[in-house]
C-alpha cells in the first residue's frame, strides 16, 4: 500500500521509521519530511496546510492511506476535505475531523466536553473582553497560583500560570483587549491549579474501539530540573514508572472510556489519535488537555515500543476493526533525549552541519529538524535530532543514549543531562 505522513518533525520521522518495516508498504511518502525521513520514504516538498497541493500529490502518487502528523492540518480540517472531495473521499486519513480537532484548538470546547461526559479536570470559567472585569472576580476566588489558558492554538505558548493575584489580572487583561497571543486569547479559560505529576497516555480510535498504546512522559522546559521556558519538549520517557496497574485502571475507566463514549454521545466521528495529558493528584488522575494527534517527543518513544506491525494497526482503524486488534507492545523502557539548537526556545541557530551520526550504536537517531545540504546533515529546526534507546529500566536507556549523544556534534548544541530526574 502507498501511505503518506503529513509532517515534518521526530514525529513523522519514527513514523516513517515504523511503517518503513512493515511489509505492507510498497510506497512510502513524507511530506514535507526531512533529512531523517528520506532514509524510509520518498519526501514530497509541500506545506500540509495547503491541501490542494497535498491533494495533487495524493493523486499523482496513488496514496492510499494518509497519516496526519501535527494538529494544525487538523484544525484547519483536512480530513473534512478528503471527505468532501469525489476523488479522495475515500482514501482513509487518520486523524480526527475539524469539529474534533477543537478538542485540541479550543480549550473551552475541550473543557465543556470533560464537563459533558464526566471526565475529572481542573474547575474552569472562560470569559471574553466582555466579560474581563467577571474575570478579575473569578480569580479573586481562586488560591494561587493561578492558571491563565489562551482559548486558541498558541503554538505551545498560551499557558500562563502566575503567582500573583494583581498579576493574573494584569496579564488577563492583555490577553484579552490587547490580544497577547492574538486571535487565540479572544477567550481565556481561567483554571484552578492542579498540584502533581504529569504523564501522558495514547489511544488510537476508530470511533467505536479504542486500543491504549504506550503511556509516556515529556520534559517540557528547556533547563535541568525543569526551570526556563517552555519547548516543544525536551526528552521523553516509556512507560511512566509511577503508572502503576492500579493508576492505569482508573485512567480507563474514568478517563478513556468516557472520552470514547462521548465521541459516540455527542454524534462526533473521530479516528485517529487521541493525546491525553494528565496529572496525577493524589494518586487520582485528571485531564490537564487533550490533542488530536501524537506527542513529539513522546512518539519517538513510544512507537518504538509497539511491537505490531503499524501498517496493520492503521488499516484497522481504518476499517474500524481495533476491537479485534491485538497489541503487542515491547517489555522494555524506551528513553529519548532531544539535541537541540543554540538559542532555542527562543531565536535560534540554523545550518549547522551534524557530525557523528555514523558512529551511534545501539541507539535509535530520529530526525526533527534536519535538511540536508550539499549531501550533509545540517540542522534546520529548534529541535534537531531525537537519540532513542531501549533498556531493562529507563535509567539504562538514557544512559545508552548519553553514550551515543557524546558522538554527535553540532555547533552550540545543547540537550538535558537530567531527563529523568524526578523519578
Ligand atoms: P496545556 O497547554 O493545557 O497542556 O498546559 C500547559 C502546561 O501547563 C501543562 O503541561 C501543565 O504543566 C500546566 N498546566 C496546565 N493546566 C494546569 C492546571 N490546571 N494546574 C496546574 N498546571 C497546569
Ligand atoms: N510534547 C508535547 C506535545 O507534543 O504537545
Amino acid at each position: 500500500m502507498n501511505i503518506l505522513i503529513l509532517g515534518s518533525g521526530g514525529r513523522e520521522c519514527t513514523l516513517a521509521w515504523k511503517l518503513a518495516q512493515s511489509n505492507k508498504i510498497k510506497n512510502l511518502f513524507i511530506a514535507p519530511g526531512n533529512a531523517g525521513t528520506s532514509d524510509y520514504g520518498e519526501n514530497l516538498d509541500l506545506n500540509p496546510n495547503d491541501f490542494e497541493a497535498v491533494k495533487k500529490e495524493v493523486l499523482e502518487h496513488n496514496i492510499q492511506m494518509v497519516i496526519v502528523g501535527p494538529e494544525d492540518p487538523l484544525v484547519n480540517g483536512i480530513h473534512d476535505f478528503f471527505l468532501s472531495d469525489d476523488a479522495l473521499k475515500n482514501i482513509p486519513v487518520i486523524g480526527p475531523q475539524k469539529y474534533a480537532a477543537q478538542l485540541e484548538g479550543s480549550k473551552e470546547f475541550a473543557k465543556k466536553f470533560m464537563y459533558r461526559h464526566n471526565i475529572p479536570t481542573a474547575k474552569y470559567k472562560s470569559f471574553t473582553v466582555e466579560t474581563l472585569e467577571k474575570g478579575f472576580d473569578f480569580l479573586e476566588t481562586l488560591d494561587a497560583p493561578y492558571v491563565l489558558k489562551a482559548d486558541g492554538l498558541a503554538a505551545g505558548k498560551g499557558v500562563l500560570i502566575l503567582n500573583d493575584l494583581q498579576e493574573a489580572k494584569d496579564e488577563l487583561k492583555e490577553m484579552l483587549t490587547n490580544k497577547k497571543f492574538g486571535d487565540a486569547s479572544t477567550k481565556v479559560v481561567i483554571e484552578e491549579f492542579l498540584d502533581g505529576i504529569e504523564m501522558s497516555t495514547f489511544v488510537l480510535t476508530d470511533g467505536k474501539n479504542y486500543v491504549i498504546l504506550p503511556n509516556a512522559k515529556d520534559y517540557k522546559r528547556i533547563g535541568e530540573g525543569d526551570k526556563g521556558l517552555n519547548t516543544g519538549g525536551m526528552g521523553a520517557i516509556s512507560p511512566v514508572p509511577f503508572a502503576d496497574k492500579e493508576f492505569l485502571n482508573k485512567v480507563e475507566e474514568r478517563i478513556i472510556k468516557p472520552t470514547i463514549n462521548g465521541f459516540k454521545k455527542d454524534n462526533i466521528s473521530y479516528v485517529g489519535f487521541v493525546f491525553i495529558g494528565l496529572i496525577k493528584v493524589n494518586n487520582e488522575p485528571l485531564v490537564i488537555e487533550y490533542n488530536v494527534r501524537m506527542g513529539d517527543p513522546e512518539t519517538e518513544v513510544v512507537i518504538p515500543r509497539i511491537k505490531s506491525d503499524l501498517t496493520d494497526l492503521f488499516i484497522a482503524t481504518a476499517e474500524k476493526k481495533l476491537d479485534t486488534f491485538k497489541l503487542e507492545v515491547d517489555e522494555r523502557s524506551a528513553t529519548t533525549i532531544m539535541l537541540v539548537s543554540g538559542g532555542y526556545p527562543e531565536a535560534y541557530e540554523k545550518n549547522k552541519e551534524i557530525s557523528g551520526l555514523d558512529s551511534v550504536e545501539d541507539s535509535i537517531v530520529f530526525h526533527a529538524g534536519t535538511t540536508l545540504k550539499n549531501d550533509k546533515v545540517v540542522s534546520s529546526g529548534g529541535r534537531v535530532l531525537a537519540i532513542t534507546s531501549y533498556g531493562e529500566d529507563f535509567k539504562q536507556a538514557l544512559t545508552q543514549s548519553y553514550k551515543n549523544i557524546e558522538k554527535i556534534k553540532f555547533d552550540q548544541m545543547n540537550y538535558r543531562t537530567d531527563i529523568g530526574f524526578d523519578l
